[in-house]
């Protein structure tokens, strides 16, 4: 076998849990900071692969080997030599080069210099702060939720339906839709002509996948869709953003109470899952984003989902006596504020609420027997507010027919909805789960825009 110059590149992760004395390693990454004493330079190198850096320490003093200044805060380098047993506590390893090249050399003004950075001023600089401990645990948590996700749904037999991004139906019918067309249309103001636009009717990005979930479902009974959503929804919150990933399972032959089991089950199993694959990362954010996050998150897995109706939690809004913006009322919306003090401090844990009045409630929610409220369930959780919502949805033709009827949706355009409650109809449910709302949930970040890479929210597209 022919013998190579160099050792395959190896990820700092690995060498830091396993790298031995002696071994030869090649590594490639970015200097985090660079710290020189009298006659040694410590070079703090991180590959992604993990929160940590590898120490590298170079001594000027060496033949050979001279001063790098080149070896800058930024700067891209390929790194390669023994490791060594390092001296310094707190790692096991530190790499004494033999070779070092700067492949891209980092300019003075580079802007992660030592100090720490608030999280508005990374948010200016979206191409940089990938490189920054927060952004770095960030994205590998989220990289792990996303193998959670489809892991848990796939050990349970059901179907990923990939749902069009593209669409012509408003599934939440909140009128909160993006526009998708190639006219050119402006003056006056009026709506222009859809059989002249590119699908010859009116079309925009989708708020929901769970429509098409609901005809997927009436033939592989369990499935699920996990993709981008779109809301043109004008609320500038911590929580809102106009572009987030939607988990939308839905199950035929199953009622509200099964909706509860499967939510409960998936939330635990994911952040379960987070936490194995990820110690250090969250480790990371338990001490500096969230005291007693592990904690928390712990007890999550550990006890059982509170379930209240929505006129209990009214009740329970109405004698807190607390003062709210809004003062709760039945009939009404919970306000956010509402929602945390159920969750934070009420009953201090993730929250099911059921069984909302038909009013504020979609089109599509199954009507109880009382004739007021419909099987809805939101999960609310301590921090974050609603992740869940979903419901039971309305199976039975002639209610459905009624209740669109009510709410002046068109039985034109949803003939093919109908149609699915007019051939082999069942009971059937289904949630969405907000795939960056259950991150902040995990990782303790109180800002949608610090747990989405390149965050859209009304007037800040970034780049
Ligand atoms: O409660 P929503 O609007 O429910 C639906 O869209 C249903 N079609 C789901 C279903 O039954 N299949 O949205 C579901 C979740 C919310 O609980 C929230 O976590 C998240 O999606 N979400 C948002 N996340 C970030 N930014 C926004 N603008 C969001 N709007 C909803
Ligand atoms: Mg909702």
């Amino acid at each position: 076998m022919a013998e190579s110059a160099q050792p395959a590149e190896t990820g700092i992760a690995v060498l830091l849990a396993g790298g031995r004395p002696g071994q030869q390693v090649l590594v490639r990454g970015w200097v985090r900071t660079r710290r020189d004493s009298k006659d040694v330079t410590f070079i703090e190198l991180n590959d992604g692969s993990c929160l940590e850096n590898l120490q590298v320490v170079l001594e000027p003093g060496r033949p050979g080997w001279e001063a790098r200044d080149d070896v800058t805060t930024g700067a891209s380098l390929v790194v390669s030599g023994p490791l060594v047993e390092s001296p310094a506590a707190g790692q096991p390893v530190e790499l004494r080069p033999e070779s070092l090249e700067v492949t891209g050399g980092s300019e003075d003004d580079f802007p992660l210099q030592k100090k720490r950075h608030g999280f508005e001023y990374l948010r200016t600089i979206a191409h940089l702060r990938v490189r920054s401990n927060t952004f770095g645990a960030l994205a590998r948590v989220r990289n792990s939720l996303f193998t959670q996700v489809h892991g848990f749904f796939q050990e349970r037999g059901f179907l990923f339906l990939p749902a069009p991004i593209i669409t012509a139906s408003d599934a939440e019918g909140a009128g909160e839709m993006f526009r998708v067309t190639t006219l050119d249309w402006g003056r006056g103001g009026e709506e222009p002509d859809y059989s002249r636009d590119f699908f010859g009717q009116k079309a925009g990005l989708t708020v929901s996948g769970q429509l098409e979930a609901e005809i997927f479902a009436q033939a592989f009974q369990k499935v699920y869709t996990f993709g981008p959503t779109f809301r043109a929804e004008n609320s500038n919150t911590s929580r809102h953003a106009a572009e987030f990933w939607m988990i939308e399972p839905e199950m035929a032959f199953a009622g509200l109470e099964d909706n509860l089991r499967l939510a409960e089950d998936f939330i635990k199993a994911v952040i379960g899952g987070v936490l194995e694959q990820c110690p250090g990362d969250m480790g990371f954010f338990d001490a500096r984003i969230e005291k007693g996050l592990l904690e928390k998150l712990t007890h999550v897995l550990e006890s059982p989902f509170e379930t209240i109706t929505y006129t209990e939690a009214v009740r329970l809004l109405e004698e807190s006596g607390e003062k709210f913006e809004f003062p709760a009322a039945w009939g009404h919306d919970l306000q956010s504020e509402h929602e945390r003090y159920l969750a934070e401090k009420k009953l201090r844990r993730p929250v099911f609420v059921t069984d909302y009045p038909k009013d504020i409630k979609a089109f599509y929610m199954r009507m109880n027997p009382d004739g007021k409220t419909v099987a809805a369930m939101d999960l609310l959780v301590p921090g974050v507010g609603e992740i869940i919502g979903g419901s039971q949805r309305e199976e039975r033709l002639e209610n459905l027919r009624r209740r669109m009827d009510s709410m002046d949706i068109s039985p034109e355009e949803y003939w093919w909805y109908l149609d699915l409650r007019r051939y082999g109809s069942t009971p059937h449910s289904g949630f969405g789960v907000g795939f960056e709302r259950l991150l902040m949930y995990i990782t303790g970040l109180g800002n949608i825009r610090d747990v989405i890479p390149f965050p859209r929210t009304p007037g800040n597209i970034g780049f």
